[in-house]
């Protein structure tokens, strides 16, 4: 890896010795730069430095790095309660408390502090870096440089530009964060960045169809994971970031976006913050964390009856792994001309495409309607979704759930919500990756990069829309837009254009 000069052998120093700042100064150091923490609180300094210390005590433990080294790293570490300890700095990255004021105070001291060829940076995670830098003489060295916690392990650091940001300022940040072995992207200095904007619709859409009181959150959490390769549930998720985190976050972008309905906090949240149950750390979020407390198992339909086998009707398109599944598995597939769907003695299992199944059995004339929710790979996921028409007989809809589990397919039943959960999430973080992209907040490789490296998606949402098909995803916001009649689902003028003219988003 080569280092821009400028920074290569600069002293760095990291102010705020919290969770984030100890973080950043090991990175720094382990990149071999000297660095300074500095902290209001000494108590912190030592208390970050120690902790740096343990992390680097791991790795050796682990075989990682060597003792010597490890010593070496720590040392390069000097702890400081004075300001001026910093004045040979060539790049000071902020790490304070999350208040514009306080921040463009501390710049304005680090301005006149720090020698004239000093960057300036701040891992601010939702204030407007233009807004920070505008306190300054000199705006134009000041940048995001936006690590995710903890920041030894996360591959991702956004470098945020402001209005005034000089881009040979962001351009030397980007090489620097690649020198200290991070995977880093160009960010706009709109709300939210990258990460923290795109990522909304995982929690907002969750939140919605467990406001609808269409399945439970652990039923829905089990359907994201095992059918979608999402890390962890919306749910579980929340409940580990903590609901005032996570609440204050979405409203705080949900402010700076004006009110824009697509970033609408959720009410069952903020019933979760008021009570104070805010996850993991106060001991009951959605779920209960306390001693002797199980948590709920997933929703699953019992064990039914297989139909007399599966007739493919046209082409199974999305479908196709999950007939060569059945078959494999000795259920009789027989294939037909058709318009394109699984039947299973005369009933439909349909993907979804936005629409409600009892819309679809409705408007297509056959009251014996299911839908299936998207899987990552139907192949071989272990569970999958089902939503039935409110005209279907029971007896048709156990005979699908029957064949689906001879497959080796264990199945939740949602109600009957449009998109019904894993479609409308993607469909939803696909449609804000590409907004985003439409508004300059990185180009489509760094979204979709930033959203695999920032939340461990299993694949970038705009990716992940060419590879099912922006014509489905269009189509699946489309129906959900006429469905609630909401702005919140309106859709990206990129997907409009992609799904008309065929091209892929991801590369666009
Ligand atoms: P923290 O509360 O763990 O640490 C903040 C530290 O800053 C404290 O030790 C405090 O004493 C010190 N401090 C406060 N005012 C100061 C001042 N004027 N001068 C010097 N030191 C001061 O907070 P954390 O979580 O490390 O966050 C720090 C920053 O990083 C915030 O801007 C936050 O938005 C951002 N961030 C946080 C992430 C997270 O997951 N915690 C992720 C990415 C960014």
């Amino acid at each position: 890896m080569v280092m821009t000069p400028l920074l290569a052998d600069v002293a760095v120093a990291v102010i705020g010795a919290g969770a984030m700042g100890s973080g950043i100064a090991h990175v720094a150091a382990r990149a071999g730069h000297r660095v300074y923490l500095y902290d209001t609180n000494a108590e912190a300094v030592s208390r970050g430095r120690a902790g740096i210390g343990r992390d680097l005590d791991f790795l050796v433990g682990k075989g990682r790095l060597e003792r010597a080294e490890a010593d070496a790293i720590l040392e390069r570490v000097v702890p400081t309660s004075r300001l001026e300890d910093l004045a040979d700095a060539g790049l000071a990255v902020e790490a304070i408390v999350e208040k514009l004021e306080v921040k463009q105070e501390l710049f304005r001291r680090l301005e006149s502090l720090l020698g004239a060829d000093a960057i300036l940076a701040t891992n601010t995670s939702s204030l407007s870096i233009t807004a920070i830098g505008a306190a300054l003489t000199r705006p134009g060295r000041l940048a995001g440089l936006h690590f995710f916690n903890p920041a030894p392990r996360m591959a991702l650091v956004e470098v945020v530009s402001g209005l005034a940001t000089d881009k040979p300022v962001a351009e030397v940040l980007y090489a620097t964060a690649r020198a200290w072995g991070k995977t880093p992207v160009h960010a706009g200095s709109s709300p939210g960045f990258i990460v923290n904007r795109v990522a909304r619709p995982y929690y907002a859409e969750a939140l919605r169809v467990a406001g609808e009181r269409a399945a439970s959150p652990s039923t829905l959490d089990a359907i994201l994971r095992d059918g979608c390769g999402f890390p962890m549930g919306p749910f579980e998720l929340m409940d580990l970031i903590g609901h005032d985190v996570n609440f204050a976050v979405t409203r705080s972008v949900f402010d700076a976006y004006f009110g824009d309905k697509r970033f609408t906090p959720s009410l069952i949240q903020q019933e979760l913050v008021l009570a104070g149950r805010l996850g993991r750390k106060t001991g009951q979020g959605f779920y209960d964390y306390r001693e002797g407390a199980e948590r709920p198992a997933p929703v699953v339909e019992a064990p039914s009856t297989a139909g007399a086998g599966v007739v493919v009707a046209g082409s199974a398109g999305l479908l196709e792994p999950l007939v060569t599944r059945l078959a494999a598995a000795g259920v009789p597939v027989e294939r037909r001309e058709g318009p394109g769907e699984l039947r299973v003695d005369g009933a439909r299992l349909l993907l979804s495409d936005g629409r409600t199944a009892t819309r679809r059995a409705a408007e297509e004339g056959v009251p014996d309607t299911m839908l299936i929710d998207l899987a990552r790979d139907y192949g071989k996921t272990p569970r999958v979704a089902l939503a039935r028409a409110d005209q279907c007989s029971a007896a048709a809809y156990d005979r699908v759930v029957g064949c689906l589990q001879a497959g080796g397919l264990v199945v939740s039943r949602l109600d009957d919500v449009p998109g019904l959960i894993a479609l409308r999430t993607v469909a939803m973080l696909a449609n804000e990756a590409a907004d985003g992209a439409v508004a300059g907040i990185g180009t489509p490789a760094d979204i979709d990069t930033a959203m695999r490296l920032g939340t461990n998606y299993p694949e970038g949402p705009l990716a992940w829309a060419d590879r099912i098909g922006v014509a489905l995803v269009a189509r699946v916001l489309g129906n959900l837009k006429a469905h609630y009649g909401e702005e919140r689902y309106r859709v990206s003028p990129l997907i409009q254009r992609a799904a008309c003219s065929g091209a892929a988003l991801a590369s666009g």
